[in-house]
Formats: structure tokens, sequence, C-alpha cells
């Protein structure tokens, strides 16, 4: 522990599996206390028994009643907050407007823009009053890969991360001076829940991993890592500190270089 989140008081919305898991953890290591809203009540009694310290709460962050109660469990425990971290999401499993059936782009636009969209405006509606009150206000979305690339994800979800780099935009020039906010772009990652679009048929369909999984996401990016939710928190935890107080309306890719992967490296 090196104290970087030291008196720091975080609300982490999505946090029962996969990315937002790993950074209650890394917070707690770093000395934040943290408070959770996530919509699985097993996933939140296994975080209580993991860290009975956590106050969690058990609700859906598309709607605004849940974000506000989480505020006020974390405010009520703490006595404020100074962050607002969202990693909320779900994933259209690489559905192409081709294999997109027009019926279906009504239900799939609707469900997969209000969970990985609005879920990220409701939390931060919800948090802004008790941000306001707080030295180091903080606000950190989960974008992705797909928030700059095409293939790492279906249209929609492609055009929804899209849309969560608009909002760490737009509310990063609304915001200052008082509040940073910043985006968190992940590549593929292991260890994760990240679950489909019940209105494609696909609610209950997870990322798996599978030594083939690491091998393939290894091979897509400059550095071959295959990376966790551990190695993302990381980045989490230094926009969250102090350390990054001159940063806002920016990104961390954490994703092994895609950048630099579009072209193929010249012979000599
Ligand atoms: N897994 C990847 O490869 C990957 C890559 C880049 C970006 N991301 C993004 O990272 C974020 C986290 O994804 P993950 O892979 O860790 O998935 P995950 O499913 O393991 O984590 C998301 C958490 O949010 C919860 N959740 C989902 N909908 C909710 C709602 N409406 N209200 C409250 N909680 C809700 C889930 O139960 C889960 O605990 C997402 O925004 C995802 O798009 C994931």
């Amino acid at each position: 522990m090196t104290g970087w989140l030291e008196g720091h008081r975080a609300l982490i919305v999505g946090a029962g599996s996969g990315i937002g898991r790993a950074i209650v953890d890394a917070f707690l290591a770093e000395g934040a206390r943290v408070a959770v809203l996530e919509r699985d009540p097993d996933k939140c009694a296994a975080l209580s028994t993991a860290h009975p310290q956590v106050v969690t709460t058990v609700g859906d962050a598309t709607t605004r009643i849940p974000n506000d109660l989480a505020v006020a469990a974390a405010v009520k425990a703490f006595g404020g907050l100074d962050v607002l971290v969202n990693c909320v999401g779900v994933f259209d499993f690489y559905r192409s407007i081709e294999d997109l059936d027009a019926n279906a782009i009504d239900g799939a636009f609707d469900e997969i823009f209000r969970v990985n969209v609005k879920s990220h405006l409701h939390s931060v509606k919800a948090a802004l009053p008790a941000l306001h009150q707080s030295e180091h206000a903080v606000i950190l979305l989960t974008e992705s890969t797909s928030a700059y690339y095409p293939g790492r994800g279906g249209v929609l979800y492609v055009a929804s991360k899209f849309a969560v780099r608009g909002l760490v935009t737009a509310l990063a020039h609304d915001l200052a001076p008082g509040v940073r906010v910043n985006g968190i772009a992940p590549g593929g990652t292991l260890g994760t829940d990240l679950r489909g679009v019940a209105s494609l048929g696909s609610a209950s369909r997870s990322m798996f991993d599978t030594p083939e999984r690491a091998a393939e996401l290894a091979a897509r990016v400059p550095l071959q890592v295959a990376l966790s939710g551990e190695d993302h928190a990381w980045s989490y935890v230094f926009l969250a500190s102090d350390r990054s107080r001159g940063i806002t309306g920016g990104v961390v890719h954490s994703d092994g270089g895609m950048s630099v992967a579009a072209a193929p490296k010249k012979r000599r």
C-alpha cells in the first residue's frame, strides 16, 4: 500500500465483478473508503463477505433512485464523497449492422444506450451535490477501445462507447474547475462477467476465459499482454488521486498499445 487514496471516499457503480471489482480492491489497498452500487445481490453479498467495510447498495444504475440511494449511503457512512467511478456496461458480442434484424434495433439500441450511457449520466447527476463539497472531486467513466476503434464490438456497442467518450469531454468542460472528469479505455479483459443484451437474447451470455482467449487478446496488441481488471485498476487509482490533479477530459488507454497496432511494421 502506498496510500495514494488515503482519506478519499469513493462510490463505484457496477463493482460486483470484473473491472469494477478489481477497482474496489485497489482503492481499499490505497486507503480509500469505498461504497458500491451493484445490480446483482449475489455479487453484493460476496463483496460484503470479502470486505465488510464496503457500503453496498443493490440497485439498477440505469434509473435515478438507486443512484441517489447509493450516494446517500456513501455520504452517511463517510461524511462525504470525493470520487465517483462507473463501470456498468453490457456487450453486443460483435453484432454488425448486417446481422442486426431491423425489428431488433429499437429494443437493442434502447437497452445498450440505457445501460452503457444513461447509467453514467444518472450516477454523475446523483453524485454531483456531494462532489461539489469535496476538494478532491473526481469522476471516472469506463470507456473501451471501442470508444476509439471499430472491430472490438458491434455497431451498437461501439456507438455507445463513443457516447461515453463524449460524456467525458462534455462533463469535463461543464464541471471544471471543481470536478475533474476522465475516462479509462480498457482493452479486451480477462476475468470479467460482461453480459450480453437481453433484447438480443444474450443477457445470460458472458465473456468467458479460455487459454485461447488469453492468447488471442495478447496477439491483438503490440505489448502482447492479456490484461485483467487488476491491470486496469491502477489507472483508476492514478486518475482518482491528487497525483493527476492537472488532468481532466483525458483518457488512459489501458489496452496493450492498440493505437500503434494499426499499421504493420516496416521491414528493413
Ligand atoms: N471485459 C472487457 O473486455 C471490457 C473491455 C473494455 C471495456 N469494458 C467495459 O468495462 C466495464 C466493466 O465491464 P466488465 O468487463 O468488468 O464486466 P462485468 O459484467 O464483470 O462488470 C460490470 C458490473 O456492473 C454490474 N451491472 C451491470 N448492469 C448494471 C446496472 N444496470 N446497474 C448496476 N450494476 C450493473 C454487473 O452486475 C457487474 O457486476 C463496462 O463498461 C465494459 O463495457 C470491458
